[in-house]
């Protein structure tokens, strides 16, 4: 099994960002223990803060890998071209947020993301991310 993580903008910042909601550890250390865990799933990881490049990478992987666990930060809330690409693709989405959006501003109540994914796990901090590739596998189980 072959997944993509793909984190969008600022959260190249995890760890030095806003570490009240976001938490103290970076990406690049969470990544090691998901492999370690998973060891029978091919995790690659991608990061960008550009909207294109995102879409470029999900292009790319969406019609051979088994999944996708997307985290596309502040886009979530305002990108009818992920909401497209995400339709477009062969591979489950699973959309993931660190932090539970229904408690926060207003603004994170809205994703335009959620109805083009398979589900859509938040809260959980990193583990939301975890809990994403448990379902992909799931998924590809059946
Ligand atoms: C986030 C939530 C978004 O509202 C925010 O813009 C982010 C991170 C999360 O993981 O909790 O950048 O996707």
């Amino acid at each position: 099994m072959k997944i993509l993580i793909l984190n969008g903008p600022n959260l190249n910042l995890l760890g030095v960002r806003e570490p009240g909601i976001y938490g103290d550890s970076s990406f690049e250390s969470y990544l090691p223990k998901l492999q370690e865990r998973f060891k029978e799933v091919e995790i690659e990881y991608f990061q960008s803060n550009v909207e294109g490049f995102m879409i470029d990478k999900m292009q790319e992987v969406g019609f051979t890998y088994d999944g996708i666990v997307l985290n596309a930060g502040a886009y979530t809330h305002t990108s009818v071209a992920l909401h497209d690409c995400i339709r477009s693709l062969k591979c489950p989405v699973i959309e993931v947020h660190i932090s539970n959006v229904h408690t926060r501003e207003d603004f994170r109540h809205k994703s335009f993301i959620s109805p083009a994914c398979k589900g859509v796990i938040c809260g959980f901090g990193l583990d939301s991310y975890r809990l994403a590739i448990e379902a992909l596998i799931e998924i590809n189980k059946a």
